[in-house]
């Protein structure tokens, strides 16, 4: 029988696990679940004779890949695939796949969340300020950064996006303002909400040199991941700007320096951005159906290692 081995060290919700386990059980299909391991090694035995594999944040290294004997499919049940040995899946002949737009309303209203607690000083009591009429900077338009606008259209932003992805065409027709440079983007936003991927391109890309163009007030809130940043360069920034302010869902290395900036820094202890029912069971079941058609009907749409 077909074995689907869910390894979730973050679990999904109830209902998302009930509803893999019903998908997977009408194909004729058997579900193993791994939930809250703290060891890869338990990783490494479960996958040993999984035929497909769903993961979230979990990492599919090569020693995974390489211990899964009859993995045929690793499906990321959410949008960045990081967390995948790319090449060594690709050696072995396996299909990775993410699931697109699942869980990106979830991850930007946790950006709002966010972008409210920071400029209400993070709930010190203190007085704060609004975001009605200030410029918010998206840094990438996938499926995130185009919810993120749609949301601050409703609190009445000025929005600027950055993507040398996406045609200034197609983001002007959202009715935001495209820009041409990634300089352009920090120069003008007060706020610039990060939704790139961590590629080997963008790894460290947020640097002090980019960080200190921002105006004065200057806020940069933390989706995507952590590897993103340049620490050193965040450090230096909290030392030499005292309006800057630093809110993540992906707590940095250098996070216990960090806290010394107090009411400035902010991290989520895990993240959080699709840690919703709602997101948990649109990614969840998009990765149990895409695993049922790769199976029934050879179908790999999705596929991310071509
Ligand atoms: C993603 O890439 O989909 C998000 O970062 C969510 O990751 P998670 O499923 O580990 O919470």
């Amino acid at each position: 029988m077909t074995k689907i081995l869910v390894a979730t060290e973050k679990p999904f919700a109830a209902a998302a696990v009930d509803g893999i386990k019903k998908i997977f059980t009408e194909a004729g299909f058997e579900t193993v679940l791994l939930e809250k391991y703290s060891d890869s090694n338990d990783l490494i035995k479960a996958v040993s004779d999984a035929d497909a594999l769903i993961i979230r944040s979990d990492k599919a290294t090569r020693q995974v890949i390489e211990a899964g004997k009859n993995l045929k499919i690793i499906v990321r049940a959410g949008a960045g695939y990081d967390n995948i040995d790319l090449a060594a899946a690709s050696e072995k002949g396996i299909t990775a796949m993410n699931t697109p737009g699942q869980n990106s309303n979830a991850v930007a209203e946790l950006t709002f969340g966010m972008l409210v607690f920071m400029a209400r000083s993070n709930f010190n009591g203190g007085s704060g300020t609004e975001l009605k009429g200030k410029k918010l900077g998206i840094h990438a338009y996938g499926n995130v950064g185009k919810n993120v606008a749609r949301i601050a259209k409703g609190f009445d932003m000025s929005v600027y996006v950055f993507d040398p992805f996406v045609t200034k065409e197609t983001i002007e027709k959202d009715g935001v303002n495209a820009v041409d440079t990634v300089e352009e983007l920090y120069s003008t936003c007060q706020y610039i909400s990060l939704n790139i991927p961590a590629t080997e391109k963008t790894k460290k890309s947020i640097n002090f040199e980019l960080l200190s163009k921002m105006p004065k007030g200057a806020a940069v809130i933390n989706t995507a991941r952590k590897e993103v940043i340049d620490e050193e360069g965040l450090k230096n920034m909290f030392a030499a700007r005292a309006d800057f302010k630093y809110v993540s869902d992906i707590m940095p290395d250098n996070h216990s320096e960090l806290l010394q900036f107090e009411n400035r820094y902010f991290s989520t202890p895990k993240k959080q951005g699709a840690e919703t029912s709602e997101a948990n069971i649109n990614a969840g079941l998009a990765a149990a159906n895409q695993i049922v058609k790769f199976f029934k009907n050879g179908d790999k749409t999705f596929q991310v290692n071509k």
